[in-house]
């Protein structure tokens, strides 16, 4: 996993939790000796133990923490992507091209940081779906980075999402609706 989502894994233990759950979570994950850097790419198993420490420590609904991680994660996500987003999008735009230009990017820039492949129609200005794929296996991450979205643009009281998995694969399907 990117780097940069590693640190932001730390900083939102350590801003929610605390300096000493890190320290704990960390050193639980064999990861305590681990100086994270932002442009290295990580094993997805050190980042899982992680979480699964980080779970266990906080006595959290795995569902539950990876999404609010999600949410955490966004305002710098949209920092560091800022060159590829175009300031008039709002949330269903950045979620329509964030295959095509977000996710694609990342993946250029890096062959080794693999995001997942996300098939995404708009079905309307106000509705589109979006189909998730990965080995990771975790839409629920996806869920807290569209609520956070959402909530950077002031549309998530407005945002209508439902996360279900796909009957024939192992895939999830996400409906979103902005309501007006
Ligand atoms: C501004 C928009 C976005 C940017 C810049 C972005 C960027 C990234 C980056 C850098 C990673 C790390 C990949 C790796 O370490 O291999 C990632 C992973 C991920 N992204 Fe995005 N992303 C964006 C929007 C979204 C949206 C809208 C979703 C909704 C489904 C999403 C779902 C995920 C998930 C679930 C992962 C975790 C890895 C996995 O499941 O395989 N992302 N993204």
């Amino acid at each position: 996993m990117h780097g940069f989502i590693v640190l932001e894994l730390e900083k939102f233990i350590m801003t929610q939790y605390g300096f000493t759950a890190w320290n704990a979570i960390s050193k639980q994950a064999n990861a305590a000796e681990i100086s994270i850097d932002a442009n290295q790419v990580y094993p997805d198993a050190m980042v899982f133990s992680l979480v699964n420490e980080a779970v266990a420590y906080t006595q959290t609904e795995p569902d539950t923490f990876l999404e609010k991680f999600g949410i955490a994660l966004v305002p710098n996500l949209l920092k560091v992507y800022k060159a590829y987003i175009d300031p008039a999008w709002k949330t269903l735009d950045i979620l329509e091209y964030t295959e095509s230009t977000m996710h694609h990017t990342v993946r250029t820039n890096n062959p080794n940081v693999t995001p997942p492949v996300l098939e995404i129609t708009r079905r309307s200005a106000k509705t589109m779906e979006i189909i998730y794929r990965s080995k990771r296996n975790i839409p629920q991450l996806g869920l807290g980075i569209i609520k956070g979205i959402a909530a950077h643009f002031g549309e998530l009281p407005r945002l209508y999402i439902t996360l279900t998995p796909c009957a024939d694969e192992e895939a999830y399907r996400f409906d979103i609706e902005l309501s007006t």
